[in-house]
């Protein structure tokens, strides 16, 4: 596969704090760039971060029609740069993007990019506890033109982002009752930009009630616990962990899966099946709903220590052995090198 590279002039790693980062704010010195027109993908580009020239009546401003995907590399002791399953990133945008009617983005390129991408910018996967590079692959309708239908043109690009551990601070949520992200039939399934815009104004009412984040529910009944925030949703009742199967509505979370597989060989009990409002707030007030935590790339796990639904305010007890720490830990140590990979997970980037 033929692949242009053209390197900075000059890093700006140099100005970097790696120290005190924001997730997601700053970005590396390269870009992987690839242009999809006359109904071919173009010779792919990494070129120095850049900002891009669109035109004002380019689809993706006025339609949404954008998907992505989100990884994280670490480097361990011996300087190797790790990911973690990225041939389901690399199935799943695909999957979105047939959804948003956008063209498949090849196998091989998006491989060679990547991979060229991060040992170009290796300097930026800082080694050490917590510290990884966010990398943000996705794909933009830029035909120039405000008809609503399908774009004729495309961009597919790959960023990346040094981030640190991600710790949002302490998560509550409010068990939606009136917004959804999802609907049958709808693309809630794909890493769809719009299903991120739809969330951003309910996150922001359960916010003003003090809650950080909504545990979404089914649209049609607001009945079944679905995700949360922008992850997956797990929970704890006694020893078993419960989480809602898959659907058109809800993502295939790789970290989600990661954890299913994970928990079972480590002989927890995993129920994959709806889950009832109704079952966890009972669950929670004869005090066997244990846990609740999110799971996603960028926190990996994410605790939720309380929740509220309708009148009801519901706080967690504090548990010791924590399913949620300990497969936090076991995850991330299988992701960094630090643990034995016997699901075969680990990519090395080479
Ligand atoms: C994740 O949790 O991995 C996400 O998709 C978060 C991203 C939207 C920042």
């Amino acid at each position: 596969m033929a692949l242009e590279i053209e390197k900075i002039a000059k890093s700006k790693i140099a100005e970097v704090d790696f120290s005190n980062l924001s997730f997601g704010k700053l970005f590396t010195d390269h870009m992987f760039e690839c242009d999809f027109e006359n109904g071919a993908w173009k010779t792919p580009k990494i070129k120095p971060y850049q900002a891009l020239t669109l035109d004002p009546s380019a689809k993706v401003f006025h339609y949404g029609q954008a998907v992505f995907e989100g990884m994280k590399a670490y480097k361990d002791d011996n300087d190797d740069i790790w990911l973690f399953r990225p041939d389901q990133n690399q199935k799943r945008i695909n999957i979105s993007a047939e959804r948003l009617d956008m063209p498949a983005f090849p196998k091989e390129y998006f491989f060679e990019g990547l991979s060229e991408l991060l040992k170009l910018d290796s300097a930026w996967v800082q080694k050490g506890d917590g510290n990884s590079l966010y990398v943000r692959p996705f794909i933009i309708a830029t035909e120039n033109c405000v008809s609503a239908s399908a774009s004729t043109n495309y961009k597919f690009m790959i960023i990346c982002s040094p981030v640190q551990a991600y710790y949002g601070g302490e998560v509550r949520v409010v068990i939606a009752d009136k917004y959804s992200r999802s609907a049958n039939g709808g693309v809630g399934f794909a890493k769809a930009a719009g299903n991120y815009a739809a969330s951003f104004y309910p996150a922001k009412l359960a916010a003003k009630q003090g809650y950080q984040q909504v545990l979404w529910t089914d649209a049609s009944t607001h009945e079944y616990l679905e995700e949360a925030g922008t992850m997956n949703v797990f929970f704890r009742i006694k020893d078993t962990l419960l989480t809602a199967p898959t659907s058109e509505r809800i993502l295939d979370g790789v970290t989600r899966k990661s954890i299913i597989q994970f928990a079972e060989d480590e002989g927890i009990k995993v129920e994959v099946r709806p889950i009832k409002v109704t079952e966890i707030l009972e669950a929670a007030k004869n005090g066997d709903l244990l846990e609740m935590f999110g799971a996603g790339t960028a926190a990996v796990i994410s605790p939720i220590l309380g929740f509220a639904h309708k009148d009801e305010k519901i706080e967690l007890p504090k548990v010791e052995n924590s399913y949620a720490s300990f497969i936090k830990k076991s995850l991330t140590d299988i992701q960094r090198n630090l643990a034995e990979d016997k699901f075969g997970w680990r990519f090395k980037v080479e």
